[in-house]
Order: structure tokens, then C-alpha cells, then sequence
């Protein structure tokens, strides 16, 4: 009886972690990225503040954008330095998945 129980127990764990890595995995890099943008620019890129929101821009123009602040051929106070952080591929991930959240709530 006990040692039943132990082991209903610990498939219970198992299913739970399965569960859990399974979410995990189901994150994108994009989406992580993403979620560091909405910071400033608000959930979904519907900025709250004075910061531009990014909710309406299509994902080639926020790439060109970004790519334009690493280069620093576009001004800026703050997206340069920020920029600078990531690849060109994390940009491109962010910004599609930005632009698959668009219109969201909306
Ligand atoms: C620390 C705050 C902050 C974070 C984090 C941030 N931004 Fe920005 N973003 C700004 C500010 C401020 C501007 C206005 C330009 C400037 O002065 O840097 C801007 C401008 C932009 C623009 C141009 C908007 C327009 O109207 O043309 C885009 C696109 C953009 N950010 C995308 C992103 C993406 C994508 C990320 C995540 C990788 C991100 N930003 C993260 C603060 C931030």
C-alpha cells in the first residue's frame, strides 16, 4: 500500500515536470526577447508613457529599425545601447513575434 502510493506519487511528479518542461519549450527566444521590449514600450508594444508604441509597426520595419540603431545611423537615447545587445537573428525573432501580437486587445 505505502509503496503504491510512493510510486502514484512520483508519476505524479513526473507528469507535473513533463508538464512544466513542455511549457518551457513552448517560449520562444523571440517571445523573451520581446517580453525585455515591453518594458518600456507597454504590454504588446502599447507604450503607456512618451515611449513610442511598436504595437503598429510590421516586423521587417521594426528589424530595419533596430538594425539601424546598432548601426547608429538612426538616432536615439537609448535603443542604440540597447540594440547592441542582440543579434540580428534575436531581432528578427523579437520582432515577428511582436508582430504576431499585434492588434491584441485591441
Ligand atoms: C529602456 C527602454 C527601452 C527598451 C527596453 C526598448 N526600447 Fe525601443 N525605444 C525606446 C525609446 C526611448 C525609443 C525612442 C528612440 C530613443 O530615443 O532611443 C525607442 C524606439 C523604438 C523603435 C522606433 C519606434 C518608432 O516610432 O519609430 C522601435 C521599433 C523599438 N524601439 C523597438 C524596440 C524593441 C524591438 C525592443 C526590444 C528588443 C525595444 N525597443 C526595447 C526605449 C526602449
Amino acid at each position: 500500500m505505502k509503496i503504491s502510493r510512493l510510486t502514484a506519487a512520483g508519476a505524479g511528479a513526473l507528469a507535473l515536470l513533463a508538464a512544466v518542461s513542455g511549457q518551457a519549450q513552448s517560449i520562444s527566444r523571440g517571445e523573451v526577447i520581446a517580453s525585455t521590449c515591453y518594458t518600456c514600450h507597454g504590454t504588446h508594444g502599447v507604450s503607456p508613457s512618451t515611449i513610442p508604441s511598436i504595437d503598429y509597426i510590421p516586423a521587417n520595419r521594426i528589424v530595419d529599425t533596430l538594425k539601424a540603431y546598432k548601426a547608429g545611423t538612426r538616432y536615439s537615447t537609448i535603443m542604440g545601447r540597447h540594440a547592441t545587445a542582440y543579434t540580428d537573428e534575436e531581432i528578427v525573432e523579437a520582432a515577428n513575434h511582436i508582430a504576431s501580437q499585434q492588434k491584441r486587445g485591441k
